[in-house]
């Protein structure tokens, strides 16, 4: 009975006897993965997956769940021809006795969730912008509209009129682009051309321009052996670099510390960001990547959208964390190579 209904729920479920070899593998769970039921089953996970993808999930299941018998997951896999984005829930089985008997790993398969999710936010980011871009254009409008007023009235002293009606165009004018740039910037992203970059020079140079910025926050950064150098499209990676930073910085007030750490890890190139600033609620985790999201008064909210779509076009992931006493830890992690 729980057989049959497992075989008919959309996540994908599969289970692991104590020694590692499969003991169900669901119907959701063979197609995600491409495999067939007489390849999965009663087979050792670690020999059923090899390959460079599927031995991320093999990693999940050996991952020691601690004491709470569970955890759970996001992770990105190229299976067939496709990128997909998984949440894995991974759980500690017992039997009657409380012996660990095994463990059972749900995939939930969230790609299209997050796209359409994605595509939602990109309309209301639409619709905001063409908000915030007439905003501007009702002062310059009036503004214009009085000089010429005056004009035509023949007064005689217009020329303090003149001088600060042209400073409100002028400055409402360049709030106006400056919005469309980041925007448009933003829309006509081009896919990452990856080429051999120096991982050392690149992060130096970038938090160069963060030196001495804020008197009391100290900025450094970490770069470990075997991660001085990737394949990657340096300029998109330094730009999700600057946003990171700029948030940081923002965040943190004086006396405090801003500071990049790369190493390699397992064949994937781990980039983390770390401030002691205020922290970010965990009510405002989801939102974070989401364009428009923001809680600063004059913020466009495109900084970390920008980040996490460069950062997904480099196949990798980035997540966020409490960092230890205090403040955010951004930690992206790429493949390499
Ligand atoms: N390091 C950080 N510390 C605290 N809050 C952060 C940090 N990074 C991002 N945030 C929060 O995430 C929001 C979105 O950031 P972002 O997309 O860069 O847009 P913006 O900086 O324009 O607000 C910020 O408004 C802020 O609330
Ligand atoms: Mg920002």
């Amino acid at each position: 009975m729980i057989a049959a209904v497992l075989q008919n729920v959309a996540a994908g479920v599969i289970s692991i006897d104590e020694e590692g070899r499969i003991i169900t593998c669901n119907r959701a769970a063979l197609n995600m993965l491409h495999q067939s039921k007489e390849q999965a089953v009663g087979r050792p996970f670690q020999e059923l997956w090899e390959d460079a993808e599927r031995s991320k999930l093999a990693e999940l299941l050996e991952e020691d769940p601690g004491p709470t018998g569970r955890f759970s997951r996001g992770l990105r896999l190229f299976l067939g021809s496709d990128w997909k984005t998984f949440e894995a829930k991974v759980r500690t089985m017992r039997d009657r006795d409380g012996r660990v008997s095994g463990r059972v790993m749900v995939l939930e398969d969230l790609t299209e969730l997050i796209s359409a999710q994605q595509m939602a936010a990109w309309n209301d980011a639409a619709r905001r912008v063409a908000h915030e871009i007439k905003n501007p254009l009702t002062p310059i409008k009036l503004t214009a509209e009085r000089l010429l007023r005056r004009h035509r009235q023949q007064d005689g002293d217009i020329s303090k009129a003149l001088e600060e009606g042209m400073e409100t165009i002028v400055r409402e004018v360049d709030s106006m682009r400056g919005m469309v740039d980041e925007f448009s910037r933003f829309a006509r992203m081009r896919p990452p051309q990856p080429t051999e970059v120096d991982i050392e020079r690149l992060v130096d140079e970038t938090l160069k321009l963060y030196e001495g910025l804020k008197p009391g926050v100290e900025v450094g950064s970490e770069i470990d052996d075997g991660a001085r150098s990737a394949l990657l499209d340096g300029e998109q990676i330094r730009r999700a670099l600057i946003n990171l930073l700029d948030n940081a910085l923002e965040a943190t007030e004086a006396p405090g510390r801003v500071s990049v750490h790369v190493y390699a890890d397992n064949g994937s190139l781990e980039i983390e960001v770390a401030d002691t600033g205020e922290g970010i609620p965990v009510s405002a985790r989801e939102k974070l990547f989401l364009p428009h999201f923001s809680t600063k008064r004059r913020g466009t909210g495109l900084g970390l959208s920008i980040v996490y779509r460069i950062i997904n076009e480099h196949h990798g992931s980035i997540r966020v964390e409490d960092n230890e006493p205090r403040g955010t830890v951004f930690r992206i992690q790429l493949p390499q190579g």
